[in-house]
């Protein structure tokens, strides 16, 4: 069985191709890196996984599940088994590192004592077990990505999508939040890195997917970013 499976996917946008007939498949707790250059697709790439856009061709499965034919409930669980890791953190900015994670637990629907009792727990898994009640403007970048990371996990997520997420990091931040991956990885979770990070990459050793005008063109086990 295969967490996900892309057939044929193609997106374009006003006629100009984004995306074209893009096909891979991903086991449960593998680890993507997918590489390519600014604007090749793949923000589109995972907006599409998460159904926040629609493929013009092709299909998406996850669990075996065809994504085009969910219901609401469907998608809500979708939305939450898929976690999102952005660039910009994309944090709450009047909530604190603890309401952050909290907030993300609440709207899945998790207990009161759940809540009270987990997000110290994924806060301190991510290493902020001292920022609890810091806000984002009271945290460096790392930090908040970490915040950000937490969140993600307090989700249960199957797979993580990680959007250039040490774009706005200096490299040793970078290489804290990349072995945070790895040990969230190792847990289980499934992982795609889009990334622009060759050194991160090529020091992963691990799948690379590289996208180049709009199509797959190499999917190595363990690959080398050579765009
Ligand atoms: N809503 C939209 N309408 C029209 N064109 C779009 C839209 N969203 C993205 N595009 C175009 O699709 C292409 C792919 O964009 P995308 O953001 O997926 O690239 P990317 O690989 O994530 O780039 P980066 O590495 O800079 O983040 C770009 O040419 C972009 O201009
Ligand atoms: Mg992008």
């Amino acid at each position: 069985m295969s967490l996900l499976y892309l057939k044929n996917v193609s997106k374009d946008y006003n006629d100009s191709f984004v995306l074209e007939n893009v096909t891979f498949e991903m086991e449960p707790g593998e680890f993507i890196s997918l590489v390519g250059r600014s604007g090749v697709g793949k923000t589109t790439l995972f907006k599409i996984l998460i159904k926040e856009e629609k493929s013009t061709k092709g299909r998406v499965f996850f669990n075996d599940k065809d994504i085009a034919k969910l219901k609401p409930k469907e998608l809500t669980y979708l939305r939450r088994k898929i976690g999102m890791i952005f660039q910009d953190f994309k944090l709450l900015v009047n909530r604190t590192a603890f309401e952050n994670v909290a907030f993300a637990m609440e709207v899945a629907g998790y207990s009161y004592e759940s809540i009270k009792k987990d997000v110290p727990e994924f806060l301190k898994l991510v290493g902020l077990e001292n920022r609890l009640n810091h806000f984002p403007y009271q945290l460096s970048a790392g930090e908040k990505q970490r915040v950000v990371i937490a969140r993600v996990l307090a989700q249960r997520p199957e797979l993580i999508l990680a959007d250039e997420p040490t774009g706005n990091l200096d490299p040793i931040n970078t290489w804290e939040i990349i072995k945070l991956l790895l040990k969230i990885n190792e847990f289980g979770t499934a992982i795609i890195l889009a990334t622009h990070d060759k050194e991160v990459v090529n020091t992963l050793g691990k799948r690379v997917i590289s996208l180049e005008g709009g199509k797959i063109i190499r999917d190595e086990k363990e690959g080398k970013y050579l765009i």
